[in-house]
């Protein structure tokens, strides 16, 4: 069954059936676009965000965390514009524990066919005392006030006790029964320092449902912080103490150390179904794509050792592994390929294809272009496949991506011409298209892309500090395309770029000019000071 089949039946139940703790149905919260985003360089603009939220959707996720609406007008504005898209997920936008805060939350999320707002504040000893300079009952009772406010709006309301891992139990269960009497149907507890151990996480959550009398009426969510990389080994012992909500993020990202990973989380479940009895809505085979495409926005790169995405988590190098594999996969494969999407890679298409099938592929994909993009999509396909032998789903979807993003610019690559190699000077010729006008510089680097830039920087000279430059290869083979990200800062703002070709420079090039052009939009906008929870 597609996710797409079984999103809408299984969405509305999932958390009445979660909300048992005897239910074997666990919630996925996903807060890449929160949590994740707050990692400091992984800020991502709208587009990105839409991208991301739909394919979270598509792959069943049930929550999607859409961002903090009171942080910024960039936060408000990709939370409300993923409300109105998202249908089949529920859509949440995060809060403080403060009526404008929340009202700006249900502003954002008002529009989504099941809005959530989650609103938080924190009840540790540490933190009420610092943080908030609040006395717990002045915390107590700014929880019953911004519950029932939000109560009072959204029929779906989630409170969080930030650093609940360390709060005092008998002031743990206090607001907790406070919170579910004030309204809220979700409860997180989440570890926010990664201080936790499993067995202690697990008690806690034991604890909570033990000594909390109006627990039955509401679902226990967890969220769990990778100080000690510990963040997925606590989220499922919580499981097995009776959460039915795990909050995660793709790739482990997340503020410091990340967040607990979803696939590891969605992965863990499904092998070890012998001793975790539990399902999620998530069709796994959707991890290994999503993984890509938040570290290609982000800029993140994944470890080749990362359990369940990374290069070589299903790469088996010595030759007693592979001896064993030729003869029997389980030998040293616990969970196939495949059921994270990978080595799927079919054949597409090649030069011969015509213009119809090239537009049922990309249908079959899920983009749906207009006219002109199209006629240039096409045309970029021809000129790849005259290049490349073997015209992978993987290429096209990088291409397609790569023309989308490219589309709007200022800014546009018209071509490039390198001289490389031992003998030097490396030397770029590059005509850009700015402002409607062509123009051409010559500069020469040490190296070919920084040539490639120093020509970017004469004809749009630019004060922006280059942090990152990655290149990764969109499949396999010398003729693979390059898909390469760039991220450059300006005034405490940093963006990230992205560039995809079979030549390496040209993709350096268009991953520049790509985040050149952000920041352009950026510096147009005067967006105020970021916030995080
Ligand atoms: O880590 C944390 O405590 C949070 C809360 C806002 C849920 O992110
Ligand atoms: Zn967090």
């Amino acid at each position: 069954m597609s996710a797409h089949e079984n999103h809408a039946a299984k969405n509305s139940v999932s958390e009445a059936k979660a909300k048992s703790s005897a239910s074997s149905r666990v919630v996925i919260f996903d807060t890449t676009l929160r949590d994740g985003e707050q990692s400091p360089g992984a800020s991502m603009n709208l587009e990105e965000k839409i991208k991301i939220a739909l394919l979270l959707e598509e792959m069943g996720v049930d929550v999607i965390e859409a961002g903090f609406p009171i942080a910024s007008n960039g936060d408000f504005e990709a939370v409300r514009e993923i409300a109105k898209r998202v249908t089949e997920s529920t859509v949440c936008g995060l809060s403080r524990a403060a009526r404008n805060d929340i009202d700006r939350c249900w502003e954002a999320v008002q529009h989504a066919k099941q809005p959530r707002i989650h609103t938080f504040i924190s009840t540790s000893p540490l933190h009420m005392k610092f943080k908030l300079q609040m006395s717990p009952d002045q915390v107590h009772q700014a929880i019953i006030d911004s519950v029932t406010h939000a109560r009072n709006i959204c029929p779906d309301v989630e409170w969080s006790c930030e650093d609940g891992s360390r709060t005092e139990h008998d002031f743990l269960c206090r607001t907790v029964e406070t919170a579910i009497k004030a309204g809220a149907r979700t409860i997180n507890i989440p570890d926010t320092v990664g201080y936790a151990v499993p067995e202690e996480f697990a008690a806690l959550i034991k604890m909570v449902i033990n000594r909390v009398p109006n627990i039955d009426q509401a679902v226990i969510s967890v969220h769990c912080h990778n100080d000690l990389g510990l963040g997925v080994a606590n989220s499922l012992a919580a499981v097995g103490a009776g959460a039915r909500q795990i909050e995660c993020t793709i790739n482990g990202l997340g503020e410091r150390a990340g967040n607990a990973a979803m696939e590891e989380i969605v992965m863990a479940l499904r092998t070890r179904q012998d001793l975790m009895p539990f399902t999620t809505g998530v069709n796994s085979e959707y991890i290994t794509r999503a993984s890509r495409l938040v570290s290609a926005i982000t800029g993140f790169v994944v470890q080749p050792n990362k359990a369940i995405v990374g290069a070589n988590a299903f790469a088996h190098e010595s030759g007693i592994h592979q001896d064993g594999m030729l003869k029997h996969a389980g030998t040293y494969e616990i969970m196939t390929p495949e059921s994270v999407g990978l080595g799927k890679s079919t054949l597409v298409m090649g030069k011969h294809s015509g213009r119809h099938a090239f537009r049922m592929k990309l249908k079959e994909l899920g983009f749906d272009l207009g006219d002109n993009a199209m006629n240039e999509a096409f045309k970029r396909f021809k000129d790849l496949a005259d290049r490349k032998k073997d015209v992978y789903d993987e290429d096209l979807v990088a291409l397609i991506d790569d023309e989308i993003q490219h589309e709007a610019e200022l800014i546009k690559f018209v071509s490039l011409q390198v001289i490389a190699g031992s003998r030097g000077p490396q030397t770029a010729t590059l005509e850009l298209e700015v402002e409607g006008k062509v123009q051409t510089a010559t500069t020469q680097g040490n190296g070919p892309v920084d040539a490639t830039f120093n020509a970017i920087k004469a004809l749009v000279p630019h004060e922006a500090k280059l942090l990152l430059y990655q290149v990764s290869a969109v499949t396999q083979g010398t003729d693979a395309q390059a898909e390469v990200t760039v991220r450059l800062e300006e005034g405490g703002k940093s963006v990230n770029g992205q560039g995809a070709e079979p030549d390496t420079m040209v993709a350096s090039a268009r991953a520049y000019i790509h985040a050149l052009n952000k920041l352009m939009v950026k510096r147009a906008k005067t967006a105020p000071a970021a916030m995080s929870a």
